[in-house]
């Protein structure tokens, strides 16, 4: 994406305030152009003087008089205009920012698991601070200085070649000189300045990660290393940026030496052309104001450049992120049905994380409403990628799942997974109260049905006993829980959100047996109502079960009740063995 293809679509997140955008950037044209009266006016009055007669005081202030109010009045002009624009400007460009910032995060948000596993969150953090940033002065920039230092160079010049065009001849050198120049730093480190961002980004990324694996870092005395690794990917930002900075040192002092040089041959020429007489003093009066506002604006120029070559790759990235398509979203028919009666069936469904090894396998089997079924198999097995798929964290390569007989691609996202409640894994929570985390599928639920959730989910005692009961704050992802607390409220929290389909992925396997037996008690009642779907290690815990699903390597090699598959003697039986040590049942 070229560096004007960056700048239109960065005024194109302007959105509705992008008329405001345009007449705060044609006032700055406006007053841009108040500008030039200056230095005119101060050329005039210097002309007025050297005509007047020296003793005439009341003809030499006539002649004076009405040029010095019209300054006054420019003045004015331009004190108003300037304070309103700055105003404005502030304000549009915070407002953008925050605007664009939310609809980052959104669109983030939407994005489905397959292109989140691939950036780490620490780097798209990044992404966003930095993008929404340069978003923020390129707008500021633009309606504030850039804008008005573009158009007020290309009237400008002009207006100089008309004033004097010999003169005006040496001021277009100058321009040409700071064209090339910049043009040419531009190329020089445009891939600098990529490498300089890929840098940053892993160093956001690395941070990030050190930091949300700060008890793996302290217990494994690894601090000294990743600082080690910090300081490397430190030194390859450094590595990156010192050419780039002596690139534009060089541009510095070549556009100084350009100017001073051109001053130099203006007031020359200027004298010169006074003993020839094609010249007035008030004339190059004027025209070394002019050439000094003309150098004013291109050395604002150049610094806009300088800038936006550093900026460029962070709004690349930005873009880059707010382009990605999710490849998971709504049909432009799909449909919401409302609450499921809960047949859930897969009809040979595969699909890869990477092809051709595949991690689920032509997978077919129904639920019917109410039942349960439970799937056991080794790990890496296949089984909490075959659950996902039912509630689109992934979509199937090939075959398809479908609710009450309606495909799920053709379900509203938010549809299908209001229908759904989740135990994951692996329980994820917020560093909120324990309240929030709770009413995360059901915000409006009471206080009484938040308790009556925690009761079934065994997690009402030691809530109770946290200093602030249910308002306790239990940290980043729950880290001041035990594994086994934080994976009851995950469990309250489905019981609360309260869908007709439940997933429940390893959902009591950090529990002690009591509490675990309880929990599965308690949980009897409310499966026998709904779809659940229970991936489990520890065979005891799936005795209830309608059907077993026994998968290895994505694909189901047994299926059957629990005395069934117990009595068949294959993986089943085997797993029993070697968990229970049960003698080998009859074939
Ligand atoms: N996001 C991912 N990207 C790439 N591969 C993945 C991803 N998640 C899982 N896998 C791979 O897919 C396979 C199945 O993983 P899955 O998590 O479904 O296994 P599982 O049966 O649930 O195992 P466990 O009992 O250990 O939870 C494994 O080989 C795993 O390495
Ligand atoms: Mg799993």
């Amino acid at each position: 994406m070229g560096i004007f293809h960056l700048y239109s679509r960065a005024l194109d997140l302007l959105g509705s305030d992008q008329r405001l955008g345009w007449t705060l950037a044609f006032a700055n044209v406006a007053l841009a152009c108040a500008l030039f009266a200056e230095p005119i006016l101060f050329g005039r009055v210097i002309d007025a003087l050297s005509d007047a007669p020296s003793t005439a005081e009341s003809v030499t202030w006539s002649a004076v008089w009405p040029l010095l109010l019209l300054w006054i009045g420019f003045g004015l002009f331009t004190i108003t205009c300037s304070t309103a624009v700055a105003l404005f400007s502030d304000r549009l460009a915070h407002r953008r920012r925050h605007a664009v910032l939310t609809s980052y995060v959104e669109h983030v948000l939407h994005l489905p698991l397959a292109q989140h596993s691939k950036t780490h969150s620490g780097r798209l953090m990044k992404i966003m601070l930095q993008g929404t940033d340069a978003l923020w002065w390129l707008w500021l920039s633009f309606f504030r200085d850039h804008m008005a230092a573009i158009v007020s160079l290309i009237i400008l010049v002009p207006v100089a070649l008309y004033i004097n065009w010999r003169l005006a001849c040496v001021l277009i050198v100058l321009c040409l000189v700071f064209g090339f120049l910049t043009h040419f730093i531009l190329r020089k480190t445009q891939v600098l300045q990529q490498q300089i961002e890929g840098h940053h980004s892993d160093l956001a990324e690395l941070t990030a990660d050190t930091l949300s694996n700060i008890a793996l870092v302290q217990s494994f005395a690894r601090i000294q290393i990743e600082m080690q690794s910090l300081q490397q990917v430190s030194q390859r930002v450094l590595g990156a940026q010192f050419p780039v900075l002596s690139w534009w040192a060089l541009v510095t002092v070549l556009t100084r030496s350009a100017t001073t040089i051109s001053i130099l041959c203006i007031i020359v020429l200027g004298v010169w052309l006074y003993t020839q007489s094609l010249i007035t003093i008030g004339e190059i009066v004027t025209f070394v104001a002019f050439a000094g506002i003309i150098i004013a604006r291109l050395d604002q120029v150049v610094a806009f450049a300088n800038k936006l070559a550093g900026d460029a790759p962070r709004l690349r990235e930005f873009f880059e992120v707010l382009d990605m398509a999710p490849d998971i979203k709504d049909r432009p028919d799909a449909i919401d049905p409302g609450r499921c009666v809960g047949l859930v069936e897969f009809h040979g469904v595969c699909f890869s994380y990477h092809a051709p090894h595949r991690a689920v396998d032509d997978l077919s089997f129904a639920i019917q409403p109410g039942q349960t079924i439970a799937l056991v198999g080794a790990s890496g097995a296949g089984k909490s990628t075959a659950l996902s798929l039912l509630y689109r964290a992934f979509d199937p390569q090939s075959g398809r799942i479908t609710i009450d007989g309606i495909d799920i691609r053709q379900f509203q996202l938010t549809a299908l997974r209001r229908n759904i409640g989740v135990v994951f894994q692996e329980p994820l929570l917020f560093n909120r109260s324990i309240a929030d985390n709770l009413r995360i599928g059901a915000p409006e639920a009471s206080d009484a049905a938040l308790r009556e959730a925690c009761i079934r989910a065994q997690a009402l005692e030691f809530i109770e006993q946290q200093p602030d009961g249910f308002d306790t704050i239990i940290g980043e992802r729950g880290r001041t829980l035990s594994g086994g607390e934080r994976q009851r409220l995950s469990i309250a929290r489905v019981l609360l959100k309260d869908a007709p389909i439940l997933i429940l992925d390893e959902a009591t396997s950090a529990l002690d047996t009591p509490t675990e037996t309880s929990l599965l008690n308690a949980l009897a009642a409310v499966t026998q109502t709904r779809s659940t779907l229970v991936i489990a290690h520890r065979l005891s815990t799936i005795r209830q079960a309608d059907h077993i699903l026994v998968m290895d390597a994505g694909k189901v090699i047994e299926l059957g009740s629990f005395d069934g598959l117990y009595q068949q003697g294959g993986r089943f039986t085997a797993i029993m063995q070697q968990q229970y040590g049960f003698a080998q049942p009859l074939k």
